[in-house]
């Protein structure tokens, strides 16, 4: 499963850049930076850091509008994959751009109909956002699930993320769901690293370490 993070601050992307695979963006994630940067210079940036896809989303409405805001920010960076909302106008922009090899990522998808209805439109990538459905008391794994059930046994090449990302425990089934990859709040990635028994374990032998070297030294 790759590793995308969810986030468009430049210090964390920098942080992790050895270990994801690409980085996805939002409306509400670009707003929280302060940059100063403009839209362009903001994805440049994030594109000298990570080789992978970067996603950006289009705010346009309508089929049109979308193809000429998505072929702009495409032709940012090579990396740039387009975030197209998941109605009629972004699924009909998708197949356009598709077809044109603008790489897609749809976004907001609630239900495995809607994934499956993305990759009917070619979409490069599928957005699910896990966090939100169990905010409602909905299964959000579960709709991962039956979305790569789907993709497998009708051989669909759009690639599914798991988005909307609250903790560790959603990493874990995402993987064991079999999505292809995984967008993770840097704070979420942060506690992946951690285990307290790693903590104590750590301690434990740096304090053997002195012990053993008030008697002998430290040379190996
Ligand atoms: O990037 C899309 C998604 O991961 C946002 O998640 O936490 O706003 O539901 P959230």
């Amino acid at each position: 499963m790759k590793i995308f993070l969810d986030t468009a601050n430049i210090k964390e992307i920098s942080q992790y850049a050895y270990i994801i695979d690409g980085v996805t963006t939002n409306p509400t994630l670009m707003a929280q930076e302060k940059t100063g940067y403009q839209i362009r210079d903001h994805i440049t940036e994030i594109a000298k850091i990570v080789h992978g896809p970067i996603s950006v989303e289009a705010m346009s409405q309508t089929a049109p509008e979308i193809i000429i805001e998505a072929e702009e920010l495409a032709a940012i960076s090579p990396n740039v994959v387009v975030k197209i909302p998941m109605n009629e106008a972004g699924l009909q922009a998708a197949k356009v751009l598709s077809d044109r090899g603008v790489k897609t990522n749809i976004t907001l998808i609630f239900s495995a109909n809607q994934a499956y209805l993305a990759a009917k439109a070619g979409a490069t990538y599928a957005s699910i956002f896990v966090g939100r459905l169990d905010d409602i008391g909905h299964d959000g794994i579960q709709v991962v699930s039956d979305s790569m059930e789907i993709f497998r046994q009708h051989k669909l090449e759009t690639e599914l993320i798991t988005a909307s990302v609250r903790h560790p425990l959603h990493v874990i089934n995402a993987a064991k769901a079999g999505s292809h990859v995984i967008t993770i709040p840097p704070k979420v990635l942060s506690l992946m690293f951690r285990h307290n028994l790693t903590d104590v374990g750590l301690k434990k032998f740096s304090d053997d370490w002195a012990q053993l070297a008030k008697k002998q030294g430290t040379g190996i």
